[in-house]
């Protein structure tokens, strides 16, 4: 192995050191040259803070005297203008070189105003609106000392038991690639100098939602062409937006743990992509190694992290520790570390830190929860929300209800609606589902609460309460679900359903034969086959954010026609996952459920609940018309497909029309859909429009036979519809 590692860097290192005349190089260079290589592996360094915790603790004794020796590059968690400022005075007024520090957090859908969860934006189909979120996240984040984000998470989830499927877009590459990029420019603005532009972290790289049933930091063996086609299109799609940084992922695929691994981070990342900013390990997956057996010590932990091209260690202190004296001895060619500190001070050139590096202290701190960034997360929550159920148009409510029932311990509550990895956002800040329904109602309305189980269902004293109340009501709506620190990292579940007492209130509350409204919350999809048919409507809300209670009552009460897609499948059972839309069709499909050898379970459908794709509205859209500019489309040409779509229904609203195909036989199988396009339309009762959408031999390219991405002529079905199930069919041929 060691033969291996010494040939690899020999290789990379000639062809990456190439003179350059790009002025911030040149910068570099003028510096690199005054640094010993006590500081240069200091640049490599992040420490964590005591402030924030987001990982296994592990002190700092001599954080200042280490800053001040110039052995630390970068610092996460330390939040503040006063905290960054102390720490960056040390760095820029008493050490030698006076190389400002990076302060990174985890700002991932807001800093302080909360937004809804990653997975519930993307619910939204709203790639300007994703940005904006980005956007007053960083401009927030920026005003309070950070300048660099752990974000977005760009992980392919398609197993819900998976806990962080909260952080990311879902289960779709093309959809996931769109929303990577949209975030990219939100935290990053026009340009990193940018006074509110923060470095943004693709993360976690790589397939990290890929781990062996769904279960956190677990091993993932996948095929390469599953790793090109599904999982990597995000991270590639990073590239091209131009994010400053990667994060490595915990996990280890076919025997490596990514921030050991020269084939990702090297070959693919830096040689296919071209990737010009830093990676850094994420917290202690240097050290890990030696848990996942590939390192025997520290010592080779640093050897193998440094040579796979992780540049930044993230508080395992390996480098720290080793990469000295691994240097002097010669185990590791400087070389090495020169390239990873160069692609550093690089990023931090780029972000204007030695020009101001006090920037991120200085700016208008008063942005911060200001009412057009509230007014904005009010937007993105009533635009995360899907409708899964509407059965007798139980929703929307009339603003002139006389008495209205709320029960559920969501009701009431400010920090669970703020999801897990909520930076700074605090439960003070946060409209509560009653504080938001008794702000639309006004004084008038009659608003009976009981909040009848517990976040984890499993206290029913409340029960009677709820039913008392229930008894007397016009409407009941149950604010039930996952609470928000049930999804995240490390919160890996095997029972997907809702907690136990809050399906048992449902079906107690059923028995009053009532209107019943389901407002779910959630960080993940969960398994609803049993109580759907309880209840007469269901609004999926997600972890909605700052100002969720507010934009539910838009909802609830008609101010938002709901028009939230899901970004991911909702199986009908949880024995069904991994389970996701652009699925395979084997030699033996299931044409019908009574096919004995067809692909099938004999205890469930193949389908699931709600398919990738779905979400109700107030009012109804038809399809009609499907037309392709063209049967046959060469390999330089663009196809149109044209559709018209009606509103048909009473209220005006937002419908998210999807393109999909299905490549029908190619050098490799191919998924039975895929999407490719889709587009948003806003019509008024009674509308029509007729829309185009195109499909580019680009966005057919798929990780074919021989190992490259190519369009293989052959036949084609386009599918236009409201989701990946419903929609109108054409085909064409590419030649
Ligand atoms: C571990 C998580 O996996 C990563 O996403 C996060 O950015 C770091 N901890 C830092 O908090």
């Amino acid at each position: 192995m060691k033969h291996v590692l010494l040939i690899f860097s020999a290789i990379y290192l000639l062809s990456c050191t190439s003179p350059s005349k790009d002025p911030i190089d040149e910068k570099v260079e003028i510096l690199m040259k005054q640094m010993t290589l006590e500081e240069k592996v200091g640049q490599l360094i992040q420490y964590p803070s005591h402030e924030v915790n987001t990982g296994p603790t592990v002190k700092n004794t001599n954080e200042a005297e280490d800053i001040r020796n110039g052995y630390v590059g970068s610092l996460l968690n330390v939040t503040g203008n006063e905290s960054t400022r102390q720490l960056q005075k040390i760095a820029v007024e008493e050490s030698r070189l006076k190389i400002p520090l990076l302060f990174g957090f985890d700002v991932i859908h807001g800093y302080k105003t909360i937004f809804p969860i990653p997975l519930a934006e993307a619910s939204s189909w709203d790639l300007e609106a994703m940005e904006k979120s980005a956007r007053i996240a960083a401009i927030e984040a920026s005003s309070d000392g950070i300048g660099w984000t752990f974000a977005p998470m760009v992980d392919v989830a398609r197993d819900a038991r998976w806990g962080r499927v909260m952080e990311g877009a879902g289960e779709d590459s093309y959809y996931g690639s769109l929303v990577a990029k949209a975030r990219i420019k939100g935290f990053q603005g026009e340009s990193l100098n940018g006074k509110n532009s923060i470095a943004a972290c693709a993360k976690h790289f790589a397939a990290y939602g890929a781990a062996e049933s769904g279960r956190d930091y677990n091993t993932v063996d996948i095929s390469e062409n599953v790793l090109r086609e599904i999982y990597l299109r995000p991270f590639k799609a990073s590239v091209e937006a131009g994010v400053a940084t990667f994060m490595n992922s915990f996990n280890e695929i076919s025997g490596v743990p990514s921030s050991g691994s020269i084939f990702l981070n090297q070959q693919i990342l830096r040689g296919e992509w071209g990737f010009k900013g830093f990676i850094v390990s994420d917290w202690n997956s240097v050290t890990e190694m030696i848990s996942h057996g590939f390192a025997a010590d520290p010592i080779e932990a640093a050897i193998k992290g440094i040579t796979a091209g992780c540049d930044m260690d993230m508080c395992s202190k390996t480098y720290r520790k080793h990469l000295v004296e691994l240097v002097k001895s010669k185990k590791v060619n400087e070389k090495l570390v020169d390239e990873s500190v160069r692609r550093i001070l690089r990023i931090k050139f780029m972000l204007g830190l030695f020009d101001d590096p006090y920037k991120y202290c200085n700016n208008d701190s008063t942005v911060i929860l200001s009412a057009p960034h509230r007014q904005h997360a009010r937007e993105m929550a009533a635009k995360s929300c899907v409708l899964l159920k509407n059965e007798v148009k139980a929703l929307p409510l009339s603003k002139e209800l006389k008495k209205i029932t709320l029960i559920g311990p969501f009701v009431e509550e400010k920090i669970s609606p703020l999801g897990n990895w909520a930076a700074l956002g605090s439960g003070v800040n946060t409209v509560s589902l009653i504080e938001g329904i008794k702000s639309k109602l006004g004084e008038n309305a009659i608003i009976s609460y009981a909040k009848g189980t517990d976040f984890n269902g499993t206290d029913n004293s409340g029960f009677k309460q709820a039913i008392e109340i229930a008894k007397t009501s016009d409407a009941i709506v149950l604010a039930l679900g996952e609470p928000g620190w049930w999804s995240g990292e490390n919160k890996s579940r095997t029972n997907i359903h809702m907690p136990a007492g809050h399906e048992q209130l449902i079906k107690e509350l059923r028995k009053l034969k009532k209107t019943i409204i389901l407002v779910l919350y959630s960080g993940r999809p969960l398994i609803l086959t049993e109580i759907e048919p309880l209840v007469d409507a269901i609004l999926l809300v997600w972890q909605p954010g700052t100002e969720g209670g507010n934009a539910i009552a838009d909802v609830l009460f008609n101010d938002y026609n709901p028009s939230g897609r899901l970004s991911i499948t909702f199986p009908y059972h949880a024995g069904q996952v991994p389970i996701y839309y652009n699925y395979k069709n084997t030699g033996r499909p299931l044409t019908d459920e009574k096919c004995e050898w067809c692909t099938k379970y004999i205890d469930a459908p193949n389908k699931p609940l709600y398919p990738f794709g779905y979400g109700l509205s107030y009012t109804q859209f038809d399809y009609s018309g499907l037309q392709l500019s063209s049967e046959v489309m060469g390999m330089k040409d663009t196809l149109k497909v044209f559709i018209n779509i009606k509103n048909s229904g009473v209220n005006a609203g937002t419908e998210t029309v999807q393109l999909y195909i299905r490549d029908i036989t190619g050098s490799l199988t191919r998924p039975m859909k895929e999407l490719k396009n889709f587009t948003q339309v806003y019509l008024k009762p009674g509308e029509e429009k007729k829309l185009s959408l195109d499909i580019n031999v680009k966005d057919i390219e798929y990780w074919s036979y021989g190992n490259e991405y190519k369009a293989e002529p052959g036949k084609f079905e386009v599918f236009v519809g409201r989701n990946s199930i419903d929609n109108q069919k054409a085909s064409f041929e590419l030649k």
